[in-house]
């Protein structure tokens, strides 16, 4: 092939990517260390670029595991002053973070996993509410006490897939059983739903994440594990959990709920999930099992002073606390599904953006079917009987009016 010829095929296809894809996807990543220190951090940058706006996640592991997402006009650029950030100066370490021009910048709010939590299930109920600190053991876990992998090295850069993992390091007798804790994120060009369960729909403005905790080792005999998040930004605005039904589970058989954590009303900064998580990493309806949320609340000076380590902070500053910010927890499992020990393995899938969180509607399928079911029958009766009603009252119309006053029916076949 000729240079030309090679230059014209790019600009091709280029174009049809231009066209067919709703926005542009890509990922950059940053890694930096304090000079002669071994303190250092990792980030990636995800822009989905629309022809108006960009879509940008900060995912990284300073502090904890978090996804900063800003909407802001195409011309904004994230800078990171490493040397800021890293600080343990809190005065130095906020604003190091940065989008310019700021006028450019629409919306920011950070999704943040600030604990993991294990506990002993005495009475399987699958409900950590049931339990006070001193009723059951408990083993919480600070996200920012882990030993956090390079983002580099264990994600899909280029398949803008961004995994966040702890293995095999500090708390050390949490890896032995050579397990890995993991949240991994995966950014979309377009619409479409997750070819793996619970099939959750995406588009180019949202992630999705899966969260893996597989073989992280326990005591406990009766473990449950349940997640610790924060949703922290978009200004003063009320933040809501909303439950959303729908009747129909044919993406996500038995499960007939999403929960959708709304940053505001209107268009929102967004964390979707529904209520099932699995027990295998491959995973199938035979492995699924129930989840419990426990409605959001206020931070705790202990997330508070976690918060103060991480990106977020780098972002906004001391202002964070003007900033609305809630916490949550979720915990996985049912009650009589085998707990934890069962298989030391449990998956759980949300995602992540802005704009209006897709809803589960009916698909043209079942509209289909339901017609089919349903709609054939009612049209025939609804036809026939008009057409019975005009055959009859063209042929015989006093016939007709003495059946109706006389018994009150109408006789619909004419035997005459
Ligand atoms: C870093 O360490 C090297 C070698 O020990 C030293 O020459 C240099 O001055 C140090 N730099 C800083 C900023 O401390
Ligand atoms: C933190 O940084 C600020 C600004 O650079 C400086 O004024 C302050 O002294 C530093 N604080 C500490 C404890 O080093
Ligand atoms: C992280 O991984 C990237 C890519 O594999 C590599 O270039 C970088 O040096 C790594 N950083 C550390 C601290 O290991
Ligand atoms: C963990 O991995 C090491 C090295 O691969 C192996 O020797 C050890 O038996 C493994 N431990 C468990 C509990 O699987
Ligand atoms: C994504 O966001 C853009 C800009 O806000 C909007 O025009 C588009 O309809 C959104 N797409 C979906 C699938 O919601
Ligand atoms: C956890 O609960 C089980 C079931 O009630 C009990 O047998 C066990 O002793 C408890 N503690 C631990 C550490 O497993
Ligand atoms: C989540 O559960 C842990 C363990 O019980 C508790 O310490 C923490 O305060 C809870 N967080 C929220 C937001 O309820």
């Amino acid at each position: 092939m000729s240079a030309a010829m090679k230059l014209c095929f790019v600009l091709i296809l280029l174009f049809i990517c231009y066209v067919f894809a709703d926005r542009k996807v890509s990922t950059d990543t940053q890694h930096s260390c304090l000079t002669n220190t071994s303190i250092c951090g990792s980030l990636a940058h995800v822009t989905a670029v629309g022809v108006n706006d960009v879509l940008h996640y900060v995912v990284t592991t300073i502090g904890v595991p978090s996804v900063f997402v800003a909407y802001t006009s195409p011309n904004v650029k994230l800078t990171v002053d490493w040397e800021r950030l890293l600080s343990d100066n809190h005065t130095e370490k906020a604003n190091s973070v940065m989008l310019k021009p700021k006028a450019g910048v629409h919306y920011t709010y950070t999704l943040l996993f600030t604990k993991l939590i294990d506990y002993n299930d005495t009475k399987d109920k699958a409900d950590m509410s049931t339990y006070d600190q001193s009723s059951t053991e408990w083993n919480v876990y600070d996200l920012s006490t882990f030993t956090w992998d390079n983002i580099s090295a264990v994600s899909d850069i280029k398949g803008n897939s961004i995994k966040m993992q702890a293995s095999s390091q500090y708390p050390s007798d949490l890896w032995q059983y050579n397990g890995t804790f993991s949240i991994q994120l995966s950014a979309y060009s377009s619409s479409g739903r997750e070819s793996q369960l619970p099939h959750l729909e995406y588009s180019e403005n949202i992630t999705q994440f899966d969260l893996n905790i597989d073989h992280v080792w326990t005591n406990l005999s009766m473990s449950r594990f349940g997640i610790e998040m924060v949703m922290l930004g978009g200004g003063k605005d009320e933040m809501k959990v909303d439950e959303t039904r729908s009747i129909d589970d044919e993406y996500t058989p038995g499960v007939f709920t999403i929960f959708n954590w709304l940053t505001r009303g209107g268009d929102t900064g967004f964390l979707q999930w529904k209520p099932v998580c699995y027990q295998s990493l491959e995973r199938s309806r035979s492995e699924a099992t129930g989840m419990k949320h426990y409605g959001i609340q206020a931070l705790t000076d202990e997330n508070k002073n976690i918060l103060r380590d991480t990106l977020a902070y780098g972002y906004y500053g001391e202002n964070f606390t003007t900033q609305m910010s809630q916490a949550a927890n979720l915990s996985f499992g049912l009650s009589k599904d085998g707990g934890y020990n069962k298989t030391q393995v449990l998956t759980w899938s949300g995602s992540v953006g802005y704009g209006t969180p897709p809803m589960d509607t009916v698909s043209m399928l079942v509209i289909i079917i339901i017609s089919a079911g349903l709609g054939l029958p009612a049209v025939i009766i609804i036809f026939g009987g008009i057409f019975t009603c005009i055959k009859k009252r063209n042929a015989k119309p006093d016939k007709q009016l003495k059946d109706i006053q006389s018994s009150g029916y109408q006789r619909i076949a004419s035997d005459e």
